[in-house]
């Protein structure tokens, strides 16, 4: 029996969807432990492309798909995504979707707070998605959140919301300098999202427990990556939760002795959204390159995504902060053309050389990264299954990657379609 987790190594983006998919069907559940609908999760089936914001990737394999305590879900993003997988042919009913009544819920003054904050912090903004994640993980550090198991009982709701919103509307006219938000709109609105959404709201730790003593395996998909992790990220420049491994039991209400491996996934090179240092970052035409070549554009905004070569600094981080026992390396044909690559293996800092990422911002900015150059392939690698099918350069790259952050490549994804990848070691 197999449990396992999946994470992003490096700041999101790194093509979780495709491996959660694609490992899905060997799991009986799969489980969300974390974020919320900054996420987005695109999955090509069939030359088919489905984008997920909430609902686990799982979902197209037709498993049991959970939503952990340790997500934060707007309720009208869960309606909108479930009417959009069913026009899809996608059944998606309680039967398929549970909810944890300990989630909690993404209100209205969430997103306003998230794009009022944001616009007046000018060029010192975070780059947020918007989406409100924050202020609703604030709201449940400061214990002014309200849960789904509040959500079915009205009374409790409206009690709540009276309470919260009279401070959220004063923060929000006064400080902010932003349109305030009415209490009755608010209720009627979310009275709507309790009917619909009952159905599907449980105790998702005892679901897993069950399952678990049953047998059955699991699926832990994680959101955004390591380097956004609230803890472990490039703070402040980064999401509102714990994204390493370690939250897939918090997240989802289980114990550490259940998980039986830590997959992580390795974009073939490096890529962020939003603010924030990135010292491999590429400002030049093979930057462009790989932003055209990978269609370097967020699923959940849009935004173009700034792009750069492969940084075995943060890998190593990743490996010790997430206990990895494997990795899926993804988009490594999108590579596939670059005469030479570069691997970042170590920082200079002020006439010193680092290997362990630095947690002060001022140095990681400052950090000028040290490359190791590789050949490159310039054949087209999408139609390769095998691994001793890769032109020689792609598996020294591989190799190289393995030796560099001392962890084995289980998985290869030569392109976005489920069937685009190589599987060297199925973790189930
Ligand atoms: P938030 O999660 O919307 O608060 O945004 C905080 C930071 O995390 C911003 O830099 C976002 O661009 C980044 N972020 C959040 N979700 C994702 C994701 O799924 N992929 C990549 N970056 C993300």
């Amino acid at each position: 029996m197999s449990n396992v987790v999946i994470v992003g190594t490096q700041w999101g983006d790194e093509g979780k969807g495709k491996i959660v998919d694609l490992l899905s069907e060997f799991a009986d559940i799969v489980v969300r432990f974390q974020g919320g609908n900054n996420a987005g999760h695109t999955m090509v089936v069939n030359g088919k492309q489905f984008i997920s914001h909430l609902v686990p990737s799982g979902i197209l394999q037709k498993k049991i798909c959970l939503i952990g305590n340790g997500v934060v879900v707007d309720p009208a993003v869960l309606l909108e995504e479930i009417d959009y997988l069913n026009s899809k042919g996608i059944d998606i009913g309680p039967e398929k979707l549970r909810i944890s009544e300990k989630a909690h819920i993404i209100m209205p003054y969430h997103k306003q707070v998230d794009l009022a904050r944001e616009k007046m912090n000018g060029d010192k903004k975070i780059g947020t998605t918007g989406r409100g994640i924050g202020p609703s993980y604030e709201d449940k550090a400061t214990r002014r959140g309200i849960r789904f198991v509040e959500l079915l009982d009205s009374e409790v709701f409206s009690e709540r919301v009276d309470i919260i919103l009279k401070e959220k509307n004063f923060y929000l006219k006064n400080y902010l300098s932003s349109d305030t938000l009415d209490f009755n709109e608010i209720i009627d609105l979310y009275k709507n999202y309790s009917k619909k959404l009952a159905p599907y709201i449980t105790n998702i730790s005892i679901v897993i427990d069950e399952a678990i003593k049953a047998g059955k395996q699991i699926l832990f998909e994680g959101a955004q990556g390591t380097h956004l992790d609230i803890d472990h990220g490039t703070y402040p420049y980064v999401t509102s939760s714990n994204t390493v491994s370690g939250n897939a039991c918090c997240g989802a209400g289980i114990g550490p002795k259940e998980i039986t491996g830590v997959i992580g996934i390795v974009k073939a090179y490096t890529t962020r959204v939003g603010q924030g240092p990135f010292p491999a970052e590429l400002f030049d035409a093979t930057g462009d390159k790989i932003q055209k070549n990978g269609a370097e554009f967020g699923a959940t905004t849009g935004r173009k995504r700034r792009c750069g070569w492969l940084d075995t600094v943060m890998l190593r981080n990743s490996v010790r902060l997430n206990g990895l026992t494997g990795l899926a390396v993804t988009k490594l044909d999108v590579l596939g053309g670059i005469k030479s690559l570069n691997i970042c293996t170590g920082y200079e800092y002020d006439g010193s050389i680092i290997h362990d990422f630095p947690a002060n911002l001022k140095v990681l900015a400052a950090c000028k990264p040290i490359y190791e150059t590789m050949l490159g392939w310039s054949e087209d690698i999408s139609s390769i299954r095998k691994i001793e099918g890769l032109p020689q350069n792609t598996r020294n790259y591989l190799s190289r990657i393995e030796e560099l952050i001392k962890t084995p490549v289980n998985i290869v994804s030569v392109g976005p379609g489920r069937d685009e990848t190589i599987v060297i070691n199925n973790p189930f």
